[in-house]
Order: structure tokens, then sequence, then C-alpha cells
């Protein structure tokens, strides 16, 4: 296995609910290091330019509509297999269907609101870490 970096976003559902903190320390103890993290908040276009891929689907204005709705947190996460790891350890994208433990299964309250995106791929996880960060804003976790 080697070593991998994803992105996460704490959802504007997430950080309504105050839940940034613990979501945040449990991403710490599962073993994913943050490498680089902000406050934003994304408009219809730039969430739609984030979930390009979706463009097409049934659900796409309303997960716009969503991720637009308030702050959301972005992180770039380093870790061994980060990528599958990190969709292991936040669950199934409905909650209903997401193994006990997992943050959606914790969390969400619905498919649509389900608190947490990561990357499904190392290729995509690349993409979105470049749409929210600059190289300079990533940090150098060597020697620690
Ligand atoms: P994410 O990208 O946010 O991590 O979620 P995911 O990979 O688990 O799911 P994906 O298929 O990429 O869908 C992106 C987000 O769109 C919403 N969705 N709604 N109503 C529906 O059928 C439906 N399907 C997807 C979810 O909020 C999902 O997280
Ligand atoms: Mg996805």
């Amino acid at each position: 296995m080697s070593v991998e970096r994803t992105l996460t976003i704490l959802k504007p559902d997430c950080v309504k609910k105050g839940l940034m903190g613990e979501v945040t320390k449990r991403i710490q103890e599962a073993g994913f290091r943050i490498v680089a993290m902000k406050m934003i908040r994304l408009t219809p276009t730039t969430a739609g330019g984030f979930y390009a891929v979706h463009k097409e689907r049934s659900f796409y204005g309303e997960l716009c509509d969503f991720m637009s709705s308030g702050p959301c947190v972005p992180m770039i996460l380093e870790k061994e297999n980060a990528v599958s790891d990190f969709r292991t350890f936040i669950g199934a994208t409905n909650p209903a269907e997401a193994e006990a433990g997992t943050i959606r299964a914790d969390f969400a309250d619905s498919m649509g609101k389900n608190i947490i995106h990561g990357s499904d791929s190392v290729e995509n996880g690349l993409f979105e870490a470049n749409y929210f960060f600059a190289q300079s804003d990533i940090v150098a976790l060597v020697g620690e």
C-alpha cells in the first residue's frame, strides 16, 4: 500500500449541526493526517463545478443548492490507502445503508444531507484537492 491523499468536505449540515469538532477528531483518531483545511461558502456555481460529474443526474440541482446552503470545510487528508479507507470510514452514501459506527450512520439525516464527502479515486482526489487548494496551502508533514 502507498501513501495517498484524499479530499473530504465537512458539508453544510455538519457545520450547522455543530459537528465539525467531533468529526475532525474522529478523522484524526482514524489515522488521517490533515495537510490542508479551510472554511468556505460555495455558490451554486462553484458547488456545481465540484460535482460536475453528476450534472446529468436528477439530484444535481438539489445537491448544488444544499452544498451552497452554508459554510463547509474542505480538507486534504493523507494516509496509506487513504481513498478507500476514508470511504469505508464515512460509510455508504445513504445513511440508512451505512455500517454502524461510520460518520454517516452516526450523524447523517438522509442521502442528500449526509454530512461528509470523500473522493472516490486517487485521480478524482487530485482534481478535488486542486479545486479548493493551491500547492502553497498544503503543509509538509515530513519529519513529524
Ligand atoms: P460524495 O461524493 O458527496 O462523497 O458522496 P458519494 O460519493 O457517496 O455519492 P455520489 O454518488 O458521488 O453522490 C454525490 C452526492 O449526491 C447526493 N446524492 N443524492 N437523491 C439521490 O439519489 C442522490 N444520490 C446522490 C448525495 O448527497 C451524495 O453524497
Ligand atoms: Mg462521490
